[in-house]
């Protein structure tokens, strides 16, 4: 019988020298090229060593030109979907496409005319405005609810929206990005309902799903009937498996005619392919091996989240929530001053850099997001200082 690997996720791995945005573009954003990086949304973990030896493989052959789009693609993308998350999705369904952001971005493109109207349930990963602001349609924006310290969708706003003629294209997040937070079936009905009433395609960025903690369970899109003929899932190895770098995501549109309007839209873009080395990371991430890797990685970050989430909740004034999904945690710092001041004690006392809650709109004002996706051994210091300057 084969012996089971066991990743290790408590070595830190240095990332300078490897053109890391989160580390080299820290004199940028925040003034100062050695405070401690927890903002952009990878992680310091390494991915699996399986995927290292099937890229050395393929480099070692010496040979990059062009390539296809193999059937053994599709056929583990079909397996993952189906084996992670229940969802029935035939290759035929499926596209690639560089990154979930051109995705959305081509979405906006295929199923919107300028001057539209996209709804987004903010705060939310700040590419859903600019993505949208860029292609010069209108944003229109309806804050989440905080309840008793969980966010909660605004029904009323989110029907106004739908309901108004110039709404084509509804964005959501699921699971949530910067909450954590884990969309239920019931609220993906009844968000598919309203959409299929008004006739507006609804997206789902479904980037952070693989990592979601028990009894939290991430629905798909893709498995919610009302949602089938009029919705787009993006999906992508990025956020599981540390691979962002390889740029590689894809999609699924069972409605033909949405596909097909997708497609020309990739295809007019020249993005509707992927780098060869992002081929052979999905055909050897999307697979047992894998699926083994990702158990592990959310076991870790698990238990990684519920102790930062302790130790901030354990300062008066700080309020983090628990995330159900992700490897996020999502801080309220409102008791500790304007934003600008918390920001500047944060890099200048705590010398962490954090992504602060503006880049998520407007509701996220006050707020900011620890990517805990890193060894204990260089988070948890950290946390102990922003713990120490805030108390
Ligand atoms: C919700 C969400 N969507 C998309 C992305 C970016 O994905 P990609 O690099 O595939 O565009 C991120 C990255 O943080 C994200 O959080």
């Amino acid at each position: 019988m084969e012996e089971k690997v066991v990743y290790d996720f408590d070595t830190v791995i240095s990332r300078l020298g490897t053109q890391a945005e989160k580390y080299d573009a820290r004199k940028q954003f925040y003034g100062k090229p050695d405070v401690e990086p927890f903002w952009v949304a990878d992680m310091d973990l390494p991915s699996p060593a399986f995927l290292s030896e099937a890229l050395h493989d393929r480099v070692n052959h010496s040979l990059f030109g062009y390539t296809e789009q193999d059937p053994s693609l599709f056929e583990a993308i079909r397996w993952w979907m189906k084996d992670q998350h229940g969802v029935e999705a035939s290759p035929e369904m499926m596209s690639l496409s560089p990154s979930v952001v051109s995705t959305i971005s081509m979405a906006i493109e295929a199923f919107t005319q300028p001057a539209e109207q996209v709804v987004i349930l903010s705060p939310v990963y700040g590419p859903f405005f600019s993505t949208v602001k860029l292609h010069e349609r209108k944003v229109v924006d309806c804050p989440l609810v905080l309840d008793a310290g969980r966010y909660e969708i605004n029904w009323e706003a989110v029907e106004i929206a739908l309901r108004d003629s110039e709404t084509t294209l509804l964005l959501l997040c699921n699971p949530q990005n910067p909450s954590g937070r884990v969309w239920q079936a019931d609220e993906l009905k009844r968000l598919a309902i309203l959409c299929k009433e008004n006739g507006v395609v609804l997206f789902s960025d479904e980037i952070h799903s693989d990592i979601v903690y028990a009894p939290a369970k991430h629905v798909s899109v893709l498995t919610v009937p009302e949602a089938r003929d009029h919705c787009v899932m993006a999906h992508s190895i990025g956020k599981t498996f540390n691979a962002s770098g390889l740029k590689s995501s894809f999609s699924i549109v069972p409605n033909p005619v949405l596909r097909n309007r997708l497609r020309r839209a990739h295809r007019r873009a020249h993005s509707d392919n992927i780098n060869l080395l992002g081929k052979v990371a999905i055909t050897q991430l999307l697979s047992t091996d894998g699926a083994e890797y990702k158990r592990q990685l959310c076991a870790y970050l698990h238990e990684t989240t519920r102790q930062v989430v302790e130790k901030l909740g354990s300062v008066e004034g700080l309020v983090p929530m628990q995330p159900e999904a992700t490897f996020l945690v999502w801080c309220d710092f409102r008791a500790k001053g304007d934003w600008q001041t918390v920001s500047k004690r944060l890099i200048e006392e705590a010398n962490v850099a954090l992504s602060g809650g503006t880049f998520f709109g407007p509701a996220g004002e006050g707020w900011f997001r620890i990517n805990c996706g890193h060894s204990r051994a260089q988070l948890l210091p950290a946390v102990d200082r922003i713990c120490r300057v805030f108390a």
